[in-house]
């Protein structure tokens, strides 16, 4: 089976192509949110991809009293199940676009386990995660490298290095690339994506991603496939 990215309008919509467009720049109406097109917004596959981060997290030690950052968390695929099992006040999220914090803000208050569990959802690009005030145990970034260039990625280990708890763990999904300055386009196998070096969808190296955690002051370990559907593949990245 072949699966898009976004859906054939999204796409058109959201500018991909351009190299310096960030295709979430655009802000979904709320007749878009009220019909669900969050969802496929954010590539779709809502209750799989969803569900995986979680228990990913969970085998991984993440607990109940834990302080959970979800950096480009978007209409919470992954907050809807994050949410609930966490303490209240424990789950924080940051993302670019409004419209799709709008968005998971609707998709909680579906689930009435959620009604007091008060998660702190912001809006901004720049990853600066000092604003939330707390310390996390765990960050995590589904779908997100793969759509921001190697500066912003710089940026965000950065941040994340600064708001990260000593013992805590940063995961991060990528789209491999087989060497570093990898400039062709990469055709992802049983996928109608085709990743490349300086256009969204991104891929990076290991070795790049290595780079730029070590100088952002973490060890990186390559987890590698976790069953992603798009077969991006899974980094840890530890504070040294
Ligand atoms: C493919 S979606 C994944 C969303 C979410 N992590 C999930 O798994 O459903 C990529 C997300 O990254 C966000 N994003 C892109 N650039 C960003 C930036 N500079 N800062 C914060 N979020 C960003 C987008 O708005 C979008 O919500």
């Amino acid at each position: 089976m072949r699966i898009p990215l976004f859906g054939k309008r999204d796409r058109r919509k959201a500018g991909q192509g351009d190299p310096a467009e960030n295709a979430y720049a655009r802000q979904l109406s709320e007749t878009e949110i009220a019909s669900g097109e969050h969802r496929q917004f954010v590539g779709g596959m809502w209750d799989e991809i969803g569900l995986q981060q979680f228990e990913f997290l969970k085998s991984h030690g993440l607990l109940p009293g834990h302080r959970l950052m979800d950096i480009g968390c978007g209409c919470l695929r992954g907050g809807v199940h994050f949410v609930p099992y966490l303490e209240k006040g424990r789950y924080y999220g940051i993302d670019i676009n409004a419209s799709l914090i709008e968005a998971g803000r609707k998709e909680l208050a579906k689930d009435t386990r959620n009604k007091e569990k008060r998660p702190d959802l912001r809006v901004s690009d720049r990853f600066d995660l000092a604003q939330f005030g707390a310390e996390f145990d765990y960050a995590l970034a589904t779908s997100v490298f793969t759509h921001i260039n190697i500066n912003h990625i710089g940026r965000c280990l950065v941040e994340v290095r600064k708001a990260l708890a000593p013992k805590g763990k940063f995961f991060v999904t990528f789209f491999r690339a087989p060497a570093p300055l990898h400039l062709e386009p990469i055709p992802r196998a049983g996928t109608e994506i085709v990743t490349h070096f300086d256009r969204d969808p991104f891929h990076q190296s290991l070795r790049e991603m290595e780079m730029l955690g070590e100088l952002a002051g973490f060890s990186v370990e390559l987890i590698g496939a976790w069953g992603h559907p798009r077969a991006q593949e899974m980094l840890c990245f530890t504070p040294v």
